[in-house]
């Protein structure tokens, strides 16, 4: 009973959704102390948490909020204060603390599955973009799980697949989604270390075709990918790809690649956050040019939202295909 009503904190609080929009009108103030002590056990103290911490400075800042919601009850738990306590001690015992560079996040799905993926602190990182889930690869997420049709008995490729959600996602054994071979790529090395360790995470005992396939894949160097190593791919999938013109041609000439591969019996979604509308449109011409429909998928905003998203920008998805 504890746990469903501190549910939507729960889950914001495990993939650090951030502090100032999460749920606080949730709580039914002014909470016991018992209740206080449950909050806590609910977020800090989740086992999730305790087993793969998320980001230190969040668990502080989420505290701090937390006593500030708090503020004019009488007594706060004592967990309220050992968890910001935790925090501070382990900040100052470190004698030069290195700022970590990764932590973890948990996404939690229908019941109590969860994806947890190990990434990046920071949006750019090792040269990389990728290390960190962004809000284009949510919105996917969520827009699969509400279409699993779009994957009957398709082979998937991502490109530029960053820490690998979608393609854990896709492969989670209690999604039972309809999806056949999932191949994430990414052009990074340091990606695909990464997502080798979160399919490690998320697939312990599982079997070769259980899980997803991880390889590098830089666009330019399409070619020389080993094609034959892999299901003929039949649907494309990529995520905040499009925000650097100086790539639209290596990632065209990749679509090219695939789609002539596969004699256009293919077909791509492409998720974007609208940061700059003249790059997106610009990108959006220049797949025309290549003799691609594009057409947006519908409903995309009002698309149920399974994970905890930040919906401040748009995200666009089109449906990208290539008619004999
Ligand atoms: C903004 S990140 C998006 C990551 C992930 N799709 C997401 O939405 O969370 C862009 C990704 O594209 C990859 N990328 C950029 N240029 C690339 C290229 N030329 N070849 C392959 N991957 C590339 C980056 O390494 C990075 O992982």
């Amino acid at each position: 009973m504890e746990s469903n009503k501190f549910a939507k904190l729960r889950q914001q609080f495990l993939c650090c959704y951030p502090v100032n929009k999460m749920a606080w009108s949730t709580l039914q103030l002014p909470l016991e102390l018992e209740e206080q002590r449950a909050l806590i056990a609910a977020t800090c103290g989740h086992p999730l948490n305790q087993q793969y911490p998320v980001r230190r400075s969040y668990q502080e800042a989420f505290v701090k909020r937390l006593m500030h919601v708090l503020k004019d009850h009488d007594e706060l738990h004592d967990d309220i204060y050992n968890s910001l306590c935790g925090q501070l001690a382990k900040t100052s015992l470190d004698a030069a603390p290195a700022p970590s560079i990764y932590a973890y996040k948990h996404y939690m799905l229908q019941s109590e599955e969860h994806i947890t993926l190990r990434e990046s602190t920071s949006f750019v990182c090792e040269g990389t973009t990728g290390l960190c889930t962004w809000e284009a690869a949510l919105a996917l997420a969520d827009y699969l799980l509400e279409h699993p049709s779009l994957l009957e008995g398709k082979n998937v490729l991502e490109l530029g697949a960053g820490t690998g959600l979608l393609g854990i996602l896709l492969k989670h054994k209690a999604l039972k989604l309809p999806v056949g071979q999932v191949v994430i790529t990414d052009g990074s090395s340091a990606c695909i270390k990464l997502m080798q360790e979160n399919i490690s995470l998320n697939f312990e005992y599982d079997s070769d075709e259980a899980t997803p396939k991880c390889a590098q894949l830089r666009w330019h160097e399409v070619k020389e990918f080993p094609w034959s190593q892999y299901a003929e791919p039949d649907l494309l999938l990529a995520a905040d790809v499009i925000y650097d013109d100086t790539q639209f041609s290596s990632l065209l000439a990749a679509l090219d690649f695939v789609y002539e591969m596969r004699s256009n019996r293919c077909e791509a979604l492409l998720a974007s956050t609208v940061r700059n509308v003249d790059t997106l449109h610009n990108f959006m011409v220049q797949l025309e040019q290549h003799g691609y429909q594009v057409t947006p998928c519908a409903n995309v905003s009002c698309c149920k939202s399974h994970f905890c998203r930040d919906t401040t920008a748009a995200v666009q998805i089109v449906c990208i295909k290539r008619l004999n």
